[in-house]
C-alpha cells in the first residue's frame, strides 16, 4: 500500500530531512584519519535534539546505535563501534530522523584522508547514479525508470549493483511501500504519481554484488571483500518533477 502524501506533509518530511541533510554536513566535514565511529554516533544521536527531533534507526528493529558507519568492503548497517577511521577509508554515512510525526532518510560516503583512485571512482559513480535515478523520478514514469537508470549507469563503470539491499517509500514510517530497487527495467513497476515520497539508495560494489550479514545480525558486506559505496535521498514526486528533501541549509 503506497501512501499519497499531501504538500503539508511533504512540508514536514523536509523538515526531517533537513536536519539529516545538516547533520550530514557537518560529519563530513569533522570526519578525517583518527575520528573513531563511536564519535560520530554520539553526534548522530545528541544532534536532533535540539530540533525537537530523534535518531530514526535507534531501536528499529532492534538496530543498536543511531547512526550506520559502512567502511571499506561494509555495504550498509554497519553498527559503530571504537573503529578509528584511518586515511585511505571510505565510509558510508546512513542517518535519519523523525520530526513531529515524520521521516527523512540520507547517506553519504567520504572518503577519508587520502584514498586511492579506484576507490573515489567508485564514490563518484554512486553519487552520480543516485542524481540520474533522482532526475527519473517523475509523475508519469514507472519506479523501472529509476532503477535502470542508475543500473546501467554503475554496470556502465564496471560496478556491480547490490541486489539484497534497496531503496523505499518513506514519510510516516521510515519503510515504506513500495520498495525501490537500483536494478531493473524501463517502463515496468509502479506508475510514479505526484504525492509519491521515495527514498533512493543506491549500493554499489567494485567487485560482485552479493553480500554477507556478519554474526552482528545487521552488518552487510560483500561477499568478494571488494570495495562498497552508498548514496541515498529522500526524494517526493511533485507537478514539477523531482524534489529532494534532505538538503542541507545552504
Ligand atoms: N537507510 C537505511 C535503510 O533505509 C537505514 C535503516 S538502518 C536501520 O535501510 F538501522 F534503521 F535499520
Ligand atoms: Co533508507
Amino acid at each position: 500500500m503506497i501512501y499519497i502524501k499531501s504538500p503539508q506533509e511533504i512540508s514536514k518530511i523536509e523538515k526531517a530531512g533537513r536536519i539529516v541533510a545538516n547533520a550530514l554536513e557537518e560529519i563530513k566535514n569533522f570526519i578525517a584519519p583518527g575520528i573513531s565511529l563511536a564519535e560520530i554516533d554520539r553526534f548522530a544521536e545528541d544532534y536532533p535534539k535540539k530540533f525537537g527531533g530523534r535518531p530514526a534507526f535507534k531501536g528499529y528493529h532492534n538496530y543498536p546505535a543511531s547512526i550506520c558507519l559502512s567502511v571499506n568492503h561494509v555495504v550498509v548497517h554497519g553498527i559503530p563501534d571504537s573503529y578509528v577511521l584511518r586515511s585511505g577509508d571510505i565510509v558510508g554515512v546512513d542517518y535519519g530522523v523523525e520530526l513531529d510525526g515524520y521521516f527523512g532518510d540520507s547517506a553519504i560516503t567520504v572518503c577519508v584522508g587520502d584514498v586511492s583512485p579506484e576507490a573515489r571512482l567508485l564514490v563518484e559513480t554512486t553519487k552520480k547514479s543516485l542524481e540520474l535515478g533522482i532526475s527519473q523520478a517523475m509523475p508519469g514514469g514507472r519506479l523501472g525508470d529509476i532503477s535502470f537508470s542508475i543500473q546501467e549507469y554503475a554496470e556502465s563503470k564496471n560496478f556491480s549493483v547490490v541486489r539484497n539491499y534497496v531503496g523505499h517509500g518513506i514519510g510516516r514510517k521510515l519503510h515504506e511501500d513500495p520498495p525501490v530497487p537500483n536494478f531493473g527495467q524501463k517502463g515496468k513497476g509502479v506508475k510514479l504519481e505526484v504525492g509519491m515520497v521515495l527514498a533512493l539508495e543506491p549500493m554499489i560494489n567494485q567487485g560482485s554484488y552479493e553480500t554477507v550479514t556478519l554474526s552482528d545480525g545487521w552488518t552487510a558486506a560483500t561477499k568478494d571483500g571488494s570495495l562498497s559505496a552508498h548514496f541515498e535521498h529522500t526524494v517526493a514526486i511533485t507537478k514539477a518533477g523531482p524534489k529532494v528533501l534532505t538538503l542541507p541549509d545552504v
